[in-house]
């Protein structure tokens, strides 16, 4: 028994590997492009471990990824692999389209070669059991107003930017490939995450590095737009829960019911790091906030209904906002290398040298 993980060295995909490996002996493969994003050094203290086989490629490459299949054989592939930052992909959509969907598509037409000739009648019917987990996004249903309910399963798709729209195509192809292969698919809709290994181009990590370099924290617009937050091992259990349980073909949209707005995300990491970490003049951090001109086509506000997930597959986050913003917080501050390597993109010189070939 065996998973393969793509994009497992990215911030949710590197949490998850570190979380596999600490509740299950399966192993797992971890093939990763290692873009700007993906970062070994989330790897690092399972480097060694013979469970995890890290290998550094794109998941769009048919005959990698066709190797890895026949050589590892898994009963399980997990879709994590993708460009995942939405001002990336206003200025630059063409990277999104490549990877996220012709990626995706690669990733599915061996999947299908490799799931169809799974014996069905051989290892405990590996064919039946086998699963394919697509990770992917609230964003896709698109923007709410402040009263409509929350997104459930049954929202349609609304995607207004080009990673929404790439990630949206991603989850049509991975629906696709159910209904006319009949490929044991589940997908998963989750909302914004937060914790360690987040680079810090992402809100939160933004404001927690810039505030300690005594740099503005830009919010966008009137800074009222809101996200829903996860903290990013509860979403680790949530795939790992709808690997385990879910039906196969049904969507799951994962949530911690943790709406807020984003001026109020930002003042509570202020109101933090002046209690863990004061600013040596005193002052408090907030005073570093800037107003800056809003994102284009800026998604007012994105929230979950989690109920599918909670009452079919028994899953519930572990941590509400306040003690997963505490954590995550204190972790940038006892992690000033990893923020500072991600930062002048050494950990490329970190890697090599750690790794060696293997990098
Ligand atoms: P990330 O940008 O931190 O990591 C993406 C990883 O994918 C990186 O390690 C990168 O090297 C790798 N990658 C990119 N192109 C690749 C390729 N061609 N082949 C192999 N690997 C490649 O992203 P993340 O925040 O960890 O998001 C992971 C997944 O979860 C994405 O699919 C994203 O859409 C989805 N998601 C993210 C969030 C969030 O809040 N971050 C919320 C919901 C869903
Ligand atoms: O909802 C899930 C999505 O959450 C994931 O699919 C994406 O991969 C992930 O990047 C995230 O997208 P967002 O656009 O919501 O995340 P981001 O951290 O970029 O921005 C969060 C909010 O904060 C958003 O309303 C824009 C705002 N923002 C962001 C940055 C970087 C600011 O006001 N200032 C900033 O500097």
């Amino acid at each position: 028994m065996t998973i393969l993980v793509t994009g497992g060295a990215g911030f949710i995909g590197s949490n998850f590997a570190l979380e596999w490996v600490a509740h299950s002996d399966e192993p797992i493969v971890n093939l990763d492009k290692l873009t700007y994003a993906g970062n070994l050094q989330n790897l690092a203290s399972i480097a060694d471990n013979p469970q995890h086989v890290f290998v550094q490629g794109d998941f769009g490459d048919t005959a990698l990824v066709n190797h890895l299949l026949a050589t590892h054989q898994p009963r399980a592939i997990l879709n994590f692999a993708a460009e995942s930052h939405v001002d990336r992909s206003i200025s630059g959509p063409g990277d999104f389209i490549h990877t996220n969907i012709v990626g995706t598509f690669n990733l599915l037409e061996c999947t299908r070669a490799y799931w169809g000739g799974l014996k069905a009648d051989t290892g405990g019917d590996a064919k039946a059991a086998f699963r394919f987990l697509h990770v992917s996004t609230d964003e896709v249903y698109g923007s709410l107003s402040k009263t409509d309910p929350a997104f459930t399963e049954n929202n349609k798709y609304e995607p207004n930017s080009p990673y929404s729209a790439s990630k949206a195509a991603s989850d049509h192809l991975v629906r696709a490939y159910h209904h006319t292969y009949g490929l044991p698919v589940l997908t998963t809709n989750c909302s914004n995450n937060y914790g360690p290994f987040h680079f810090p181009e992402k809100l939160i990590p933004l404001m927690i590095v810039n505030a300690q370099a005594g740099k503005p924290l830009p919010v966008y617009g009137d800074g009222q737009q809101i996200r829903d937050w996860l903290y990013v091992k509860d979403h680790c259990s949530a795939i790992r829960r709808v690997l385990e349980a879910g039906t196969v073909g049904e969507v799951y949209n994962v949530g911690g019911w943790n709406e807020k707005p984003n001026l109020d995300i930002v003042h509570t990491v202020c109101a933090l790091l002046d209690e863990l970490k004061p600013r040596t003049d005193g002052k408090p951090y907030h005073e570093q906030i800037t107003y800056v001109t809003d994102r284009p086509g800026h998604d007012r506000r994105y929230a979950i209904d989690a109920r599918k997930i909670e009452s079919q597959l028994g899953w519930k986050p572990a941590e509400t906002f306040e003690s997963g913003i505490r954590k995550t917080v204190q972790w940038y501050l006892d992690n000033p290398d990893w923020v500072a390597n991600v930062q002048s993109g050494s950990y490329k010189d970190w890697v090599a040298q750690q790794y060696g070939a293997k990098a």
